[in-house]
């Protein structure tokens, strides 16, 4: 039985379409109730609040319901002995990381309890009502008036559980507990240069659907006939001879599509003519799926992204990505970034600075940087946490690793500014490596075949020449962009030294240059050998794109980074004070030198 189920799986999963994650395709257009605002909160470092809960195991909390404060327990009477009560607790505002709204919390990791009562009144008896994260750092367990919903273990992909027969009628009370503890088996692990902000970063809101609702769709263009648009829609509660109806108003497509006996419709829409999206024209038209009483729209651009030989086509026509690397930080609030307000304060710098294009590093951003970048024209780099030395020995971190991927390329998968998946950042070339890696790339390309695949892999010196830098990273063979990181100038020599480099790349495939660039303090002038200064970071941006239009496979970059951002590991007094300074814009959002040089370069490369 289990090897049948397991081909079936696999079956399922060439679709390309079933639920890589258990979440609903586009609740972004369902009405929604939002939880956002104030929560009460205990924090617990002990653990004192789910008793025998492990840090370092994904299981389930067993506990004694005496101290479990998922219970949100009342004392009743006075004999009543109860050891904390959320009414008296202090609150925090979500989204927000627990760091930045309270100093006593800003080095915090470990776990923090939080409790949300709302009221909820069902639209229709029958629906089934779901409440969503759009993410919460690291590990998640969720509970709705004392019954468990489920856990989550990722800080930054949306997850969501199905509260339908825990809900009441008037006031619930929803508890989570967030742990943001870094684990060596951990994706990522315990060691990144960037700020591990605990909690719940991103929205939380609560949706119903009706008991037959459209689960998911992928409608994107066939890659290999720009003239037909591939259809795919799962479905929940239907089965054989029900109808989805689908419209695209404006390619006047208006089609009734019966599903199979699992409430799934495969199918393609031939289109003689239309507006395919790219930075230059980014259209993006309106779809409407509508099953029974349930009924659902989006906005969807229309383009093909491939490779051939060392140029990356868009629409069949060479692209040249012009791009800049990006935290989820919005520099002026100081914490993660979240909202959409956020994604255009981050967009906004990007196209002043001349990009069409966005290195989301190092883990997937929310859901609005990406629906903006839909809107703008903006092409995207979606990247998984798999960051430096994972435990690629361990079977459960690649599972995690897996699911992470998983439930990015599921709420994405419709997005045409997606153009790319990333598999990882900085990995120590290994056998281990090379097999975790691999499995994810299989798992990728079997559940979107649409999109290119990368990773950011690393560079080395020519043993006897240290002025020849060589990319022969084995795992280049997997990719379809060959993507590293590279330090000239800042890690590795002075900005002078580019000149005298010479790269050699081992495949003939288009070469993004993932990372380079140099750090310095907003406002500290001197001249370009002075570490720090705005004058040595603009050499180094000069020097470096100078060095890289040298070398023929050249496709793209996404220098590192937009902006200053919050990182451990930065300790400098009077320069880093906590921050890596690499930004081209500061924490005040003051454009450094190197911002200009590299505007310039963009403004004028074809
Ligand atoms: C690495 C890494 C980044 C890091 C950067 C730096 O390439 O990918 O996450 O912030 O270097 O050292 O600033």
């Amino acid at each position: 039985m289990r090897i049948l189920l397991t081909i079936v799986l696999q079956v399922a999963v060439l679709t390309g379409l079933l639920a890589q994650a258990d979440l609903n395709q586009n609740t972004w257009s369902r009405e929604k109730m939002s939880l956002n605002g104030k929560w009460k909160v205990i924090v617990d470092p002990y653990d004192n609040g789910s008793y025998s809960y492990r840090l370092d195991r994904f299981d389930e909390m067993s506990r004694s319901p005496r101290s479990a404060f998922y219970m949100d327990a009342k004392v009743k009477d006075k004999t009543d002995r109860l050891e904390y009560d959320f009414d008296t607790a202090e609150s925090l505002m979500v989204p927000g990381s627990w760091n930045m709204q309270n100093d006593k919390y800003y080095w915090y990791e470990g776990s923090m309890w939080y409790r949300r009562l709302f009221s909820y009144e069902k639209k229709e008896e029958g629906n089934r009502v779901f409440v969503r994260f759009e993410g919460a750092n690291y590990h998640t367990h969720v509970y709705l008036n004392g019954k468990k919903l489920g856990q989550h273990v990722g800080g930054f992909t949306p997850f969501e559980f199905d509260a339908t027969d825990v809900l009441r009628e008037g006031d619930n009370s929803l508890v989570v507990v967030i742990n943001n503890m870094r684990h060596r088996e951990g994706v990522p692990t315990v060691n990144t240069d960037w700020f591990n902000y605990g909690g719940l970063t991103r929205d939380v809101f609560v949706y119903e659907v009706p008991q037959k609702h459209i689960s998911d769709y992928k409608i994107q263009l066939n890659k290999d006939n720009p003239k037909e648009i591939a259809v795919e829609i799962a479905t929940e509660g239907m089965t054989t001879g029900d109808v989805v109806a689908l419209s695209i108003p404006e390619l006047r497509i208006k089609q009734s599509l019966k599903v199979d006996a699992q409430g799934k419709v495969t199918t393609s829409l031939k289109v003689k003519k239309m507006t395919y999206w790219s930075p230059q024209t980014p259209k993006l038209y309106t779809v409407v799926l509508q099953a029974g009483e349930d009924k659902v729209s989006d906005k969807i651009g229309f383009r093909t992204i491939a490779v051939d030989g060392s140029k990356i086509l868009l629409n069949g026509e060479q692209v040249f990505l012009k791009g800049i690397s990006i935290h989820e930080e919005n520099p002026i609030r100081g914490d993660r970034a979240f909202s959409m307000d956020d994604a255009r304060t981050m967009l906004g710098w990007a196209k002043e600075l001349g990009c069409n294009f966005v290195r989301l590093a190092h883990y997937p951003h929310n859901e609005n940087i990406v629906r903006l970048a839909d809107e703008m024209g903006m092409l995207v780099w979606e990247e998984n946490p798999v960051y430096w030395t994972i435990a690629w020995d361990n079977e459960e971190t690649y599972k995690n690793a897996e699911n992470q991927l998983a439930e990015v390329m599921t709420r994405d998968k419709n997005r045409a500014s997606v153009i790319i998946w990333s598999m990882a950042n900085e990995t120590p070339p290994g056998e281990a490596r090379d097999a975790f890696l691999k499995r994810l790339v299989s798992f990728t390309r079997s559940n979107d075949d649409t999109r290119l695949i990368s990773m950011a892999m690393e560079k080395r010196k020519d043993k006897k020449n240290k002025k020849i830098m060589i990319v022969d990273d084995p795992f280049a063979e997997y990719v379809d962009l060959l993507s590293f990181n590279e330090y000239i100038g800042w890690y590795t020599g002075k900005p002078e030294d580019c000149d005298k480099i010479q790269w050699k790349i081992m495949y003939d495939k288009p070469v993004i240059v993932s990372e380079f660039g140099g750090g310095a303090l907003a406002g500290f002038h001197g001249d370009e050998q002075t570490q720090w200064t705005e004058e040595f970071q603009a050499a180094i941006y000069r020097e470096q794109v100078k060095m890289l239009s040298k070398i023929p496979q050249w496709a793209g970059a996404t220098p590192w980074i937009l902006t200053d951002f919050r990182s451990p590991r930065r300790p400098l007094g009077g320069i880093q004070d906590g921050y890596n300074r690499k930004g081209l814009i500061s924490e005040t959002g003051d454009k450094k030198k190197a911002f200009f040089i590299l505007q310039s370069f963009y403004n004028n490369k074809k």
